[in-house]
């Protein structure tokens, strides 16, 4: 049976993203991880930029950390402040939806068992960090796939601000990813430590994770 047989057909019929599906699905099924410069839809990049420049800098808030019941602000360990998108503004609906097409097409190529997404925006000022973490702890089972989209023009490597991506606990050196607008992270939530280094200008992303179906009869799990 042809490969391309097994899979269904209408994935990606509302994006024509399937190529770049494909190569997501691939480094993760291999690596656990991708990167993907210059890959995030041009039009989607640029309306999620300009939303940011008309947004009231009110609407950010510190960023909290820890699981649901413990969470707290915590200046030490990061420092950004982030904005939950909901899908009010077209912007966020068009990240919203391109985000439902890849999980779909993990869902069908991976059974990954992906359920639900939550994302925000972050905003990094100069000096801003996020020390090394994981965004899910094993057991917990509810975040599975991390996902950043960068959204900085002309970065260079001067400015700083890279994601470090380790490999597992004793990594020290990471692959580092340069938050240049249009490029793409992936990684499973449970495998990778990762760090936001200090970057000289205020840096920009939207961050996102597919979780897990975990609510119980009588009780929905809420977005962390
Ligand atoms: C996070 C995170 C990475 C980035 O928000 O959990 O690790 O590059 N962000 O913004
Ligand atoms: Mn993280």
């Amino acid at each position: 049976m042809l490969v391309s047989a097994l899979r269904p057909k209408d994935h990606t019929r509302d994006t024509g993203d399937e190529s770049l599906f494909e190569a997501i699905a691939t480094d993760l099924l291999e690596k656990g991880y991708s990167i993907c410069p210059s890959a995030m839809p041009a039009n989607i990049t640029e309306a999620l930029e300009d939303h940011l420049q008309q947004m009231d800098p009110d609407l950010f808030d510190p960023a909290a950390v820890g699981r649901l019941n413990e969470r707290s602000r915590n200046r030490f360990v990061r420092t950004d402040a982030i904005c939950w998108i909901n899908g009010e503004s077209h912007a966020g609906r068009q990240w919203l939806d391109w985000a439902a097409s890849l999980q779909r097409y993990l869902n069908g190529r991976l059974f990954l068992g992906l359920f639900s997404f939550e994302s925000h925006f972050a905003h990094y000022a100069a000096g801003d960090f996020y020390k090394r973490h994981y965004d899910a702890f094993r057991g917990d089972a509810n975040r599975v796939l991390s996902i950043a989209v960068y959204l900085n023009r002309h970065w260079t490597v001067e400015d700083g601000g890279e994601l470090a991506l380790y490999m597992d606990d004793d990594d020290t050196t990471g692959v580092k990813v340069t938050p240049l607008a249009g490029t793409i992270v992936a990684f499973l939530s449970e495998e990778f430590p990762h760090e936001v280094l200090p970057a000289s200008r205020d840096r920009y992303s939207v961050t996102g994770w597919y979780r897990l179906n975990t609510s119980h009869a009588g009780r929905v799990d809420p977005p962390a």
